[in-house]
């Protein structure tokens, strides 16, 4: 059974508290955490943003996020609760002004305690932020700084970020969130494979024929569209969640779980990435953009005309992506994500290696290789496809059928969300959920080697309607080799 164990009393200052990542995801994290007894009375939640408005006008404008109809009366005793730990300050952090006085005044004074900064904000600003804090001497040895990404839009203003947050907190005390390190699906890929002898004599280029990662959104950009028209598929989600996906399944196994030994492993793969240059990138890289279409049955505009002005940023992206060291020499890594998607799915697939010598001489087509199927969301679980021998008489007929591990079925159905876990994480000091600076600055690297081969005019944007799968090159760059996408649930 699942254990709550209590975390240390902390102070959280949540910048850019007014926002969506903060209203939508921070807090109710945190109140989910209240109500299991993980947050104890004497912590501080202080939310901090431009606007000025009292405590309690705040706490009602997180209400309106958390607070229901459906709300059981219980848990509505403990968001009355969980709000006498909220205090509002106003905070313009651009400005070397009084406000950081009151924020200091908001906090313990008791050095000691665990603060934590959340900074759910643009991250041009977070040297701003930092700097505001070191000259309050907030930045004591056992404050945390959280920074979402991206940090930075390449290599080099993540670079300068770096600097900034590290002149001010030491790198063992910034957590970089990657929210998809969170997930509990993500957490099980290092226990299936290093807790299991099963897969690792065959997880290399002699067992595997090719990897496929899809995280596939079916929502479009939304209220967010002037940051996402900026960024990108390709920085938004494939420089850092599908590349972390990529890290873990490629990577040499760790010493151990602890931070530096997992994060020097995945620092390995991104370097092993093979750079995509002006000269591959028409075949490796496929860029997309929905139109107007249709997903779930509801009509959808396209893209262009949801973000209400001509644009060539892409929604969707698929990379054939090469991992250059002994243990994958020769086996793509396919990853593709999109917004505006026939379904919303988040799988990795790895293709075992065909048989090397069919006994039973069945029609061709009839037997296929074994597949793992990690579904990271949703309908959580792990399947294994097998050829099994289709049990009756009337001749030897051969069916490939999972093995299949459902969450839903196997285990408590209700564990927190990736966000509530990080939270704790920090408190806790767990860095091994987090991106280390190098990782950050490697994944840049190699991003922005195909936004540069895109700058050289190689940048061919694909319409794809919404509600499908993408456009059909993303197919035909897999056919090329043979291979096609799959859905791993539908078998
Ligand atoms: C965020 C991206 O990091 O991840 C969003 O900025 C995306 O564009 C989101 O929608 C997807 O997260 P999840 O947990 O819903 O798969």
């Amino acid at each position: 059974m699942a254990e709550l164990v209590p975390v240390e009393p902390f102070d959280i200052v949540v910048f850019g508290a007014t926002g969506d990542l903060a209203l939508r995801k921070l807090i109710p994290a945190l109140f989910h955490r209240w109500c299991d007894g993980q947050i104890t009375e004497d912590s501080r939640i202080i939310a901090a943003a431009r606007d000025t408005m009292s405590d309690e006008a705040f706490r009602e404008l997180a209400a309106t996020h958390i607070v229901d109809k459906s709300m059981s009366d219980e848990r509505r005793k403990s968001w009355t609760s969980f709000t006498q730990l909220i205090r509002y300050t106003a905070l313009d952090v651009s400005r070397d002004g009084e406000d950081w006085n009151d924020l200091k005044a908001a906090m313990d004074p008791n050095e000691d305690k665990i603060r934590l900064y959340y900074l759910a904000l643009p991250p041009s600003i977070y040297g701003s932020v930092c700097a505001g804090l070191a000259r309050q001497s907030l930045n004591s040895w056992n404050a945390r700084i959280v920074l979402e990404k991206p940090i930075g839009s390449n290599y080099h203003t993540a670079r300068e970020i770096n600097d900034k947050v590290g002149e001010v907190f030491r790198e063992n005390n910034i957590f970089r969130i990657d929210h998809y390190l969170g997930k509990e699906t993500v957490q099980n890929l290092l226990i299936l494979r290093f807790a299991n002898y099963l897969f690792e004599p065959l997880w290399n280029a002699n067992g595997i024929d090719h990897v496929q990662i899809t995280v596939a959104e079916t929502l479009g950009a939304g209220k967010r569209a002037t940051y996402y028209d900026r960024s990108g598929a390709l920085r938004d989600m494939v420089q850092n969640h599908l590349l972390q996906l990529a890290c873990l399944v490629a990577m040499e196994p760790p010493e151990s779980l602890e931070a530096d030994s997992v994060r020097t492993e995945k620092l390995k793969v991104l370097k092993a990435l093979r750079p995509i240059t002006a000269a591959t990138v028409p075949n490796d890289v496929v860029r997309g953009q929905y139109q107007a279409g249709a997903v779930d049955g509801e009509k959808v505009p396209g893209y262009a005309e949801e973000v209400g002005h001509d644009t060539d940023t892409e929604t969707f992206v698929s990379i054939r992506a090469m991992v250059d060291n002994w243990r994958w020499a020769g086996v793509p890594f396919y990853m593709r994500t999109g917004k505006c998607m026939a379904s919303r799915r988040s799988e990795i697939i790895v293709q075992f290696k065909e048989i090397p010598h069919d006994i039973v001489g069945v029609a061709k087509g009839t037997l296929h290789p074994n597949r793992l199927v990690i579904r990271l969301q949703p309908d959580e679980g792990v399947k294994l496809m097998l050829m099994t021998k289709d049990p009756g008489p009337g001749g030897l007929r051969l069916r490939y059928v999972p093995l299949n591990l459902s969450y839903a079925e196997h285990f408590e159905a209700d564990y927190p969300d990736a966000y509530e876990r990080l939270l704790m994480a920090v408190v806790r000091g767990n860095l091994s959920l987090f991106m280390r600076r190098d990782e950050v600055e490697a994944a840049w690297r190699w991003v922005d080697g195909i936004i540069q081969a895109w700058d050289e005019g190689q940048a061919k944007l694909y319409g794809y309607q919404a509600g499908s799968d993408g456009p059909t090159q993303s197919a035909l760059m897999l056919d090329r080799e043979s291979r096609e996408w799959f859905d791993g649930l539908s078998r």
